[in-house]
């Protein structure tokens, strides 16, 4: 059984295509990096696979079971981390979290020595009483990984993890990702960022104006190609000469 398989996935807003007839599917464990400049629909594609979207047509599998037709026994499986990280930053860290795994079911004891785990691997120490509104923008994306965490999802899908990052939570957050690649966890991240994603992700997808482009082992994609950068440019376009007329 695939991890996740997207049929013929499209998703439009009025007139503007923004998912177009995607297809490819992930084997467990897997670690892909959906690619693409701004736009390129790589949010609507993460959306649309955590059933926070419903595709205009098409269907999506995470773990055998279709998103839209089971979306509780998928919400159950998934970890997400949105670009918006949607916090109740009027929560402290640990009562959000809190919040979170009674949402999942989970025993306020468990909730509890999770949450410590995780502060501590990811070298978050807020104020007791600090609320969310007051973390800076690296913590918040910490604790939205916490909470995309809590609960042990079998599948992690993040969006732009590394965005506005520093290098040493990056490199924490690198870390964390690639601990739970050897547990088994299926991951998918976006990002525009090509080094990270060079570095981070065996598996690249990458979507223009919501075509898949490419999809493959990151050496196959690349091909000849001298790096991900130069397959990624020739891909999709941004080669033309511009000019700045008054400059
Ligand atoms: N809710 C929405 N309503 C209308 N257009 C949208 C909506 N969400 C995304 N789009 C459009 O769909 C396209 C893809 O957006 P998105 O998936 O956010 O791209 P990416 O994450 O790759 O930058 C963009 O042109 C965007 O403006
Ligand atoms: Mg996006």
């Amino acid at each position: 059984m695939h991890a996740l398989t997207l049929n013929a996935v499209s998703k439009s807003f009025d007139e503007k295509v923004a998912v177009d007839n995607v297809s490819f599917a992930l084997e467990p464990g897997a670690f892909l990096g959906l690619l693409g400049r701004n736009g390129a629909g790589k949010s609507t594609t993460l959306k649309l696979i955590t059933g926070l979207l419903r595709p205009t047509s098409g269907n999506i599998q995470v773990l055998g079971h279709d998103v839209v037709a089971e979306p509780l026994m998928v919400k159950r499986k998934i970890g997400v981390m949105p670009e918006d990280m949607a916090l109740m930053e009027m929560l402290t860290g640990p009562q959000y979290l809190r919040f979170v795994g009674r949402m999942y079911g989970l025993e306020d004891a468990v909730i509890e020595s999770r949450q410590r785990e995780l502060f501590q691997t990811l070298d978050l120490e807020p104020g007791p009483r600090t609320v969310i509104s007051d973390y800076s923008f690296g913590m918040k994306k910490k604790v939205a990984l916490c909470a995309a965490l809590l609960h042990g999802p079998r599948v992690l899908f993040l969006d732009e993890p590394f965005e506005g990052i520093d290098p040493v939570t990056s490199r924490t957050i690198k870390e964390i990702l690639m601990t739970l690649q050897s547990r088994g966890v299926t991951l998918v991240l976006t990002s525009h960022v090509l080094e990270i994603v060079e570095k981070l992700c065996p598996l690249i997808a990458i979507l223009d104006e919501g075509r898949l482009k490419g999809f493959g082992p990151l050496a196959e994609l690349r091909g000849t190609s001298e790096n991900l950068e130069s397959f990624f440019l020739g891909l999709v376009g941004g080669q033309e000469k511009r000019e700045l007329s008054w400059l």
